[in-house]
This record gives C-alpha cells, structure tokens and sequence, in this order.
C-alpha cells in the first residue's frame, strides 16, 4: 500500500499538524534533555549505529500514527483514533528505551525531525498500519538485532526484543480490525466506535494491552503497575 503526501488532508487536520510539527518535531523533549551521556564506552560503535536507527524507524511510527488518530478523530472513527492514539504511545516509549541505552554508552539522545509523512482516507491508513506492522516484525527489528554483531550489549538487546514483541501485539490488534474489513471497512469501523477497547500500555517496555495482565507484564515481566491506561487525546 503506497499512500499520498498530507497535503490532501482537511484543512483543520492540516493546521493542527503543523502545530504539532514544531511542538513534537523531537520526540518528548522533557525525557530527551533530561539524559546525559554517561562516560563513553568503546566496542559498542554497530550497537551505537542501531540504536539510532531504531530511534528514527520508532519516532517515525509514533507521528505516523498520532497523524493517522487525527484523521480518523477528523472524519469519526473515534475507536479507530484511540487505536492509533494507544500504538502512538507504545512507538514513543520504544524511542525513549533506545535513547536511554545510547546515553548508557555515552551518547547524547537522538532528536530525529520526521517530515512528510504519508496518509490516505481511513481504510487506506488502517492497511497501511497493518503492513508496515507486519514489516517491522519480519524485517526492521531482525534487521537491527543483526546489524549489532557479535558485541552483544544487553541492555540494547533487551529493549530491541521489547518492540519486537510489543510490534506482534500490535500486528494483532489491528489484524483483529483488518480481518472485517477489506469488504465492510464503514460497517466495522463504526462498530468499533460503539464499543471501543480500553488500551494499555506498558511504561517500560511499550507493551500494548486491551486488559491488564493479572501477574505480569508479557512482554517485559514488570507488574501490571508498570501500565497506564492511554487517553484518546494524549498527543492531540
Ligand atoms: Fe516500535
Ligand atoms: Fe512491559
């Protein structure tokens, strides 16, 4: 699925993505200015590399989907919107886990500019969202956990195999979404709206959760404590 540039967006979405571009043009200012690197530690230069790509594919994906939240809250799939609202939030935490790895290692916090980003209508956002989940799963995060070598950090192990997994649970929900839609996309779109999950998402690892687990995050193994339940309008 190939989507078009924004500039064919209602002007209301278009004016308030612009004031969006220059409050989030670097991810969560307050957690990136409050890390400082620590003193630098040397054979870790693939680590280092991957970890900053990781920061720009997540930072991507989380304006992608506060984008996708705005269109589809502008045209009224409000179940939709919190959908992308809930993966938004879980995109934010796996940037901020890389961020705070580099720092480990005595880099300073990546602030990647994410411009251009492509949307269509509703059904074509939610395709798109479905593909590029499944993308992220078979390539992106196999593809960073490779390109680290043999030097083996654990921590940035660690957090890299959080999004991964945290990616499946998303490649779920929406497959649930997805599984209606190609021949219905109005009919379940709008049933979502009437009864719209609750999503949660783990703080640590960006697990993402219509219930609270009972014992354990899945994910990262931290309590149910480690969740917070999303808000529809928490990037709006
Ligand atoms: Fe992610
Ligand atoms: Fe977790």
């Amino acid at each position: 699925m190939k989507l078009s540039p924004v500039n064919k967006l209602p002007a209301d979405v278009h004016r308030r993505q612009f004031l969006a571009a220059g409050a989030f043009a670097i991810i969560s200012p307050l957690a990136v200015w409050s890390l400082s690197p620590a003193a630098a530690l040397t054979g870790y230069t693939k680590t280092i590399s991957a970890l900053k790509r990781g920061v720009m594919a997540e930072t991507a994906a989380h304006r992608r989907y506060v984008l996708f939240a705005r269109l589809a809250k502008a045209d009224g799939y409000k179940g939709l919107a919190y959908l992308y609202m809930a993966l938004a939030d879980s995109e934010l935490i796996h940037a901020e886990n890389y961020n705070r790895i580099l720092v480990k290692l005595g880099e300073f916090p990546v602030e990647p500019e994410i411009r251009g980003i492509p949307a269509g209508n509703a059904k074509e956002n939610l395709i798109f969202a479905a593909e590029r989940e499944v993308d992220s799963i078979e390539k992106t995060y196999p593809t960073l956990l490779k390109s680290m070598g043999s030097e083996g950090y654990h921590d940035a192990i660690s957090v890299i195999r959080y999004s991964w997994s945290s990616h499946k649970q998303h490649r779920d929900i929406i497959k649930r979404i997805r599984r209606w839609s190609p021949s219905a996309f109005e009919m379940v779109a709008r049933k979502i709206d009437e009864k719209t999950d609750r999503y949660y998402i783990c703080r640590i690892c960006g697990s993402t959760v219509t219930r609270l687990p009972r014992e354990a995050c899945p994910v990262c193994g931290e309590p149910p404590l480690s969740y917070r339940l999303v808000s529809p309008d928490q990037f709006l």
